[in-house]
C-alpha cells in the first residue's frame, strides 16, 4: 500500500529525520505517557526521539508510522509482530500529542493504519491492551472493530498505581 495514506485531516506517512523534534515535542507528556507502555520514556527527550527515529526510519516494510498534520508529526501508530506461535498474530498501539484530542483524529488515523496493516502483513490477528482509566483509547478500538476479549486484573502497576488492563482483538476474517 502506497504511502502517504490520507486519513481525514491528517495522513500517515513515512518516518524522517526532521521528525525528531515534533517526535520529542509530542511526546513529551504526562498524560501520554501515563496510558503507554513502560518503554515510552518521561520525560522523553530529543536524545529518545533520535533513538525512536532511527529505529523506524529503515523499517522495510514499516511497522511504525507518522500521523502527520500538515506533514508535521502529531502521533503514532505502530504493530509489533510476533514470533514463533504468535507469527500471525500484531500488536498494534498508537498515540498523539495531547493538544490535538477529542478531535475523532485517532479513530481516523487508525481506521486507515488497519488498512495498512492487513494489505501489508500477512497477520490474521491483531491485538491490543488499554489501561482501565484510559475508556477513549477502548472506544478507538471499538469504533474500529475490536472486541473486547477480557480484563486482566490488576495486571498494570503505572504512575504508583495498580490497575486493571483491557485485552482487546479484531481479525482479519472480522473485518
Ligand atoms: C487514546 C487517544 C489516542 C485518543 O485520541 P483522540 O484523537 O482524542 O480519539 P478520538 O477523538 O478519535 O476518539 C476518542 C473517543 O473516545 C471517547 N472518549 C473520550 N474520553 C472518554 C471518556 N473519558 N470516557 C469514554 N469515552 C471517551 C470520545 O468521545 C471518542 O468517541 P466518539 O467518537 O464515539 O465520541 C489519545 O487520547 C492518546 O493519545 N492518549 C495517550 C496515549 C494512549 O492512550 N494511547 C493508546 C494506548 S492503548
Amino acid at each position: 500500500m502506497q504511502l502517504p495514506i490520507p486519513a481525514g485531516p491528517v495522513a500517515l506517512r513515512a518516518w524522517r529525520r526532521e521528525d525528531v523534534e515534533a517526535l520529542a515535542a509530542e511526546a513529551n507528556s504526562r498524560a501520554v505517557w501515563r496510558n503507554m507502555i513502560h518503554t515510552f520514556p518521561h520525560p522523553y527527550t530529543l536524545e529518545d526521539a533520535e533513538q525512536w527515529v532511527d529505529g523506524c526510519i529503515d523499517q522495510s516494510p514499516q511497522r511504525d508510522l507518522v500521523i502527520a498534520s500538515n506533514d508535521r508529526l502529531i502521533g503514532v501508530c505502530g504493530i509489533q509482530l510476533g514470533e514463533g506461535v504468535s507469527t500471525y498474530t500484531g500488536s498494534v498501539g498508537y498515540w498523539l500529542g495531547e493538544q490535538h484530542w477529542g478531535r475523532g483524529i485517532a479513530s481516523t488515523a487508525f481506521a486507515a493504519f488497519l488498512e495498512y496493516v492487513w494489505a501489508t502483513f500477512p497477520v490474521e490477528r491483531l491485538q491490543a491492551e488499554v489501561f482501565a482509566w484510559n475508556p477513549a483509547s477502548a472506544r478507538v478500538l471499538e469504533k474500529n472493530g475490536f472486541t473486547l476479549e477480557g480484563t486482566r486484573r490488576k495486571a498494570i502497576h503505572k504512575d504508583g498505581e495498580l490497575i486493571d488492563e483491557w485485552f482487546y482483538s479484531l481479525l482479519r476474517e472480522d473485518r
